[in-house]
């Protein structure tokens, strides 16, 4: 198979406590792992370096708490690394000191991105969070301080307890800090799960809310000079930002339908028509490397149809049109001049977007459009 991917993620999972609402692969504890971890990542990147394209585009260090990591493993691994355009961490805000920043600056790293979730104490709680409003805007201060002048903050609405003047105020605070990117996520909450448990009644209400939620997010940050280039990804315009395009080139690859290589346990990857998941088990991934052998993982071929209606998906949470070429077969053209007559989408010149009231709909409208 020749060298396909420019988009590279790799999953860091330790974290140093499980907050309710998260079902990402992570680990809680195992500190004496991460020197083994590193290694088994680095050995898997060998493994899979032909799958990679000379000259990448975008590298995404993602968690778990990627800035957990040992300090001395975390830049072993970033060191290793191929250069890539953009080389993006998360980080959660605790963990942000200045010589950690200083660490991802001298690395390469040109992007942080910093879980905030809500700048409300309770409902910080709510989420068992650890860090407090101050770690976010003293993160925000130190990455600018070490040269990281792309910073973007993850905010969460509809968590059990919040009201439409909350999220207002979790806005203000965000664009106080004037961040060059914003995500802001609705809360998705696993049925079964402890938190879902603990706050099912209050979660059921705030679906009623979300409809509203992201409307008011919309409104207030595209009112702050912040382009709205994805469903839940906002980014300064360039007239705001000295001319710069800060959309997240990483996540640009997944909603354009780019090949992308994951590392690490749990990582996805997807090229050409196969999709690969690595086991979620640590201890497997470790003993996989151990062996010198590849992680187990499961893996998927994906028919031409199932990758086309991803790219309508996909494509059509942005906002520049989608060009229908071979993808004629999966959008239903009664559907498409429907929903062109009602407002919702625009078809024009062998492309397709939805508009601003289409987005806010988002995958209801999607799927009526899918043949
Ligand atoms: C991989 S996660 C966590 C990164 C980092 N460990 C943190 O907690 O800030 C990246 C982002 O996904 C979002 N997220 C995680 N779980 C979510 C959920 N259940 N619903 C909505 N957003 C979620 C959060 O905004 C989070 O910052
Ligand atoms: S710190 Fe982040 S990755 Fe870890 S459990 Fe919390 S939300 Fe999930």
């Amino acid at each position: 198979m020749p060298a396909v991917a420019r988009h590279l993620y790799v999953h860091l999972p330790f974290c140093a406590s499980r907050c309710g609402y998260c079902d990402f692969v992570t680990v809680v504890g195992h500190a004496d792992l991460h020197g083994a971890y590193v290694d088994a990542l680095l050995g898997e990147l060998e493994l899979e370096r032909r799958l990679l394209a000379p000259d990448l585009e975008s590298i995404y260090l993602g968690g778990g708490t990627p800035t957990l990591t040992a300090p001395d493993e975390l830049e072993r691994l970033l060191a290793a690394l191929p250069p890539a355009r953009e080389v993006t961490v998360e980080a959660n805000p605790e963990t942000v000191t200045p010589e950690l920043a200083a660490l991802l600056s001298r690395n390469r790293v040109n992007r942080v991105s910093i879980g905030a979730q809500t700048f409300n104490t309770a409902l910080l709680d709510v989420l068992d969070r650890r860090a407090r409003p101050e770690d976010v805007r003293r993160a925000l201060h130190h990455l600018r301080d070490a040269g990281i002048g792309n910073r973007s903050l993850d905010l969460i609405y509809g968590i059990p307890g919040q009201t439409a003047a909350d999220l207002a105020r979790d806005l203000d605070e965000a664009l106080a800090l004037e961040p060059e990117h914003i995500s802001a996520y609705e809360l998705e909450a696993k049925p079964g799960t402890r938190f879902t448990h603990a706050h099912g009644t209050e979660l059921a209400l705030q679906a009623d809310g979300l409809e509203s939620y992201i409307e008011l997010v919309v409104e207030r940050l595209t009112a702050a000079g912040y382009r709205w280039y994805e469903t839940a990804n906002f980014c300064r315009r360039p007239d705001r930002a000295g001319g710069r395009d800060l959309r997240a080139r990483h996540n640009l690859g997944y909603w354009l339908g780019h090949d992308y290589l994951g590392l690490g346990v749990g990582a996805v990857s997807t090229i050409q028509n196969r999709r690969w998941r690595n086991a979620p088990s640590l201890r497997r991934y470790l003993a996989a490397h151990a062996r010198g052998e590849r992680p187990d993982r499961g893996l998927e071929t994906l028919s031409a149809v199932e990758r086309s209606t991803e790219r309508v998906m996909l494509g059509l949470r942005l906002d520049e049109p989608l060009s229908l070429t071979g993808l004629r077969d999966v959008v239903d053209r009664a559907a498409l001049e429907r929903l062109a007559e009602g407002g919702l989408a625009v078809h024009r010149e062998g492309s397709l977007t939805l508009t601003p009231r289409g987005r806010l709909l988002g995958g209801g409208v999607t799927a009526r459009l899918l043949a």
